[in-house]
């Protein structure tokens, strides 16, 4: 199985499964599969609401003796409206409360944004904590906290730019071990990529099958299909493997971790095998040299509600 590895030694399985977007009621059954296929590793998150059902079929697959608990690697991330350096270990209280869990392998401050401690997503600008409220130095002194207490074994950060890790990198000794960013062949992220890599910060992929199933109020008519794009299609079948598997792959020969959702037994299965994919220089640079370029989760539902504190350049290279 292909794995990162954390300056301490520690590591950690390439291939995750997804759980954003899984429905209640699907993503006890597709952790279950996907254990049972082979993986390892889970990515989960309190926002995604339902980190409780992760967590029964975690008790399950634990009492049914299918995986034990330090053979898996499971990945949280602190909602914004936590993100006050004293609200950060009660954050983490409630994921593991619904994740079953002592400890989470890496914990990560899910986007560098804060809403008051009341909101969920945020309507109006009140719902907004500022960084003069709410420093991503004070949330990462949290984060800190959890590392130190063990019941976070590594920390990091999600959607951040390189203007927001230089200020986490300035502001303590302890870095971020890893930066989990939207990656496949329609955002490389190049310069991002290159400075995490120099810094030591491991990256993971997410959205890497262009999340076709995101939410409506994110989607447009005209929005590139990711899973549908030629050249992709062209290589699969020259693998005769599928176009998710090549995605998959490519962000393996990245060197990333990548967490393809699914809730289907077969993709499953099919997206855990995309790691005997082995793409060829060509393939590769055909891959690094589409001319579609395309954010599918681009932050507006941050940056565009009215009276937000937040800009797109607090997100992304401008
Ligand atoms: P499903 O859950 O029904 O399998 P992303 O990981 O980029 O967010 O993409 C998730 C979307 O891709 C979901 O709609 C998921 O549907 C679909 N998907 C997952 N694996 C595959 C696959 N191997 N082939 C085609 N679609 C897939």
């Amino acid at each position: 199985m292909n794995q990162l590895t954390f300056s301490n030694g520690d590591t950690m399985p390439a291939i995750g499964l997804g759980t954003w977007k899984s429905a209640p009621g699907e993503v006890f059954q597709a952790v279950l599969w996907a254990l049972q296929a082979g993986y390892r590793h889970l990515d989960c998150a309190a926002v995604y609401q339902n980190e409780k059902e992760v967590g029964d079929a975690l008790t399950k697959a634990f009492a049914d003796g299918i995986v034990r608990r330090e053979e898996i690697f499971i990945t949280s991330k602190l909602w914004n409206n936590a993100h006050l350096e004293g609200e950060v270990a009660g954050g983490l209280d409630r994921t593991l409360a619904d994740l079953q869990l002592d400890y989470v392998d890496l914990y990560l401050i899910h986007w560098p944004v804060a809403l008051k401690s009341h909101v969920l997503f945020p309507k109006q600008g009140d719902d907004y904590l500022s960084y003069e409220e709410a420093s991503l130095s004070g949330t990462w002194k949290g984060m800190v906290n959890q590392k130190i207490s063990g019941r976070a074994r590594h920390i990091g950060v999600s959607n951040f730019n390189i203007a927001k890790l230089t200020e986490i990198l300035d502001s303590s000794d302890v870095r971020p071990e890893m930066n989990q960013i939207e990656s496949h062949p329609y955002l490389r992220q190049d310069e991002l990529v290159s400075f995490c890599k120099e810094r030591g910060i491991l990256l993971t992929a997410y959205s890497p099958l262009g999340s076709a199933d995101r939410p409506k109020a994110r989607r447009r008519e005209d929005d590139p299909v990711l899973l549908e794009d030629q050249a992709v299609a062209e290589i699969a079948r020259n693998h005769g493997v599928s176009p998710a598997q090549v995605l998959i792959a490519y962000a393996l020969h990245r060197g990333m971790a990548v967490i393809p959702k699914s809730v289907n037994q077969a993709r499953i299965t099919q997206n855990f095998a995309a790691q005997e994919v082995i793409l060829d220089a060509e393939e590769l640079r055909q891959l690094n040299s589409l001319s579609v370029q395309f954010r599918f989760v681009d932050g507006t539902f941050f940056t565009e509600v009215p009276g937000s504190p937040y800009a797109q350049s607090d997100l992304w290279e401008q």
